[in-house]
């Protein structure tokens, strides 16, 4: 199983004070140093963490970029020109804090199946995000998506409310039946340093992607150093 760090949040921190710190790139290089798939970015159309500037400075690091990205042809434009290793394909609505939900692939199956195709056609792998459903996966497996990403939102919720076991069976009978289909295995949301220890259950899976905790977690291992050297250089 790999990982795919998301590295939205570290913009996010940045655009607050529309500065340059913390610098995307230098995050991009130590986390590169890593055992790591690739860094995952979502261009969102109000371009509220991730700018257009960051996805090329990046993709001159050399780095295998997962580009999540709502299905419009101003975002396609755009991974057409970087050609990331992999897109994934979510919903996207403005006023959301988050991705919310799984993408209605079964409820646009010819609008998708046409969308993904210049995107294959360029070599990159294509993922659908996507509830844990047969419906969804199946209309996953129509469009020639080679991917499903599994939102584990609600088994995240579910684990922190101790009620996880049904939520974690749907994605593990979803996985084996992407799997069947012919379809690979990814998953992301929520997932944490308490609850991913589950997603080893499924075997199918082949990436995970996780964003929030791993970014959270970096403030309380890297807060007792940032304090003692502003303490030294005040000294
Ligand atoms: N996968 C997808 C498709 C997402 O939209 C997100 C959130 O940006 C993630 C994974 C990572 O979620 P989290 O930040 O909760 O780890």
């Amino acid at each position: 199983m790999k990982l795919g760090v998301n590295i939205d949040h570290i913009a996010t921190l940045r655009n607050a004070r529309g500065g340059i710190e913390p610098n995307l790139v230098e995050a991009a290089k130590i986390i590169l140093k890593e055992d790591i798939l690739a860094l995952t970015m979502h261009l969102r159309e109000d371009r509220r963490h991730i700018k257009d500037k960051d996805l090329y400075d990046i993709k001159e690091l050399g780095a295998k970029i997962n580009l999540e990205m709502a299905a419009t042809s101003e975002i396609q434009k755009i991974a057409l020109d970087i050609v990331p290793y992999s897109v994934c394909i979510v919903p996207e609505r403005r006023l959301e804090i988050t991705t919310e939900g799984g993408l209605d692939v079964f409820g646009q199956k010819e609008k998708l199946k046409e969308f993904i195709k210049p995107l294959k056609d360029k070599g990159i792998k294509v993922s659908m995000f996507i509830d844990p459903n047969k419906e969804q996966i199946e209309a996953s497996s129509y469009i020639e998506a080679d991917y499903i990403e599994m939102h584990t939102g609600c088994f995240s919720r579910a684990f922190d409310s101790n009620d996880w076991s049904e939520e974690l069976d749907k994605l593990k009978q979803s996985a084996t039946y992407a799997e069947k289909l012919g379809l690979k295995v990814n998953a992301g949301h929520g997932l944490n340093y308490k609850n991913v220890y589950l997603m080893k259950e499924i075997k199918e899976i082949s990436e995970l992607n996780i964003g929030h905790s791993i970014i959270s977690r970096a403030v309380f291992v890297g807060i007792e150093k940032a304090v003692n050297e502003m303490l030294e250089l005040i000294k």
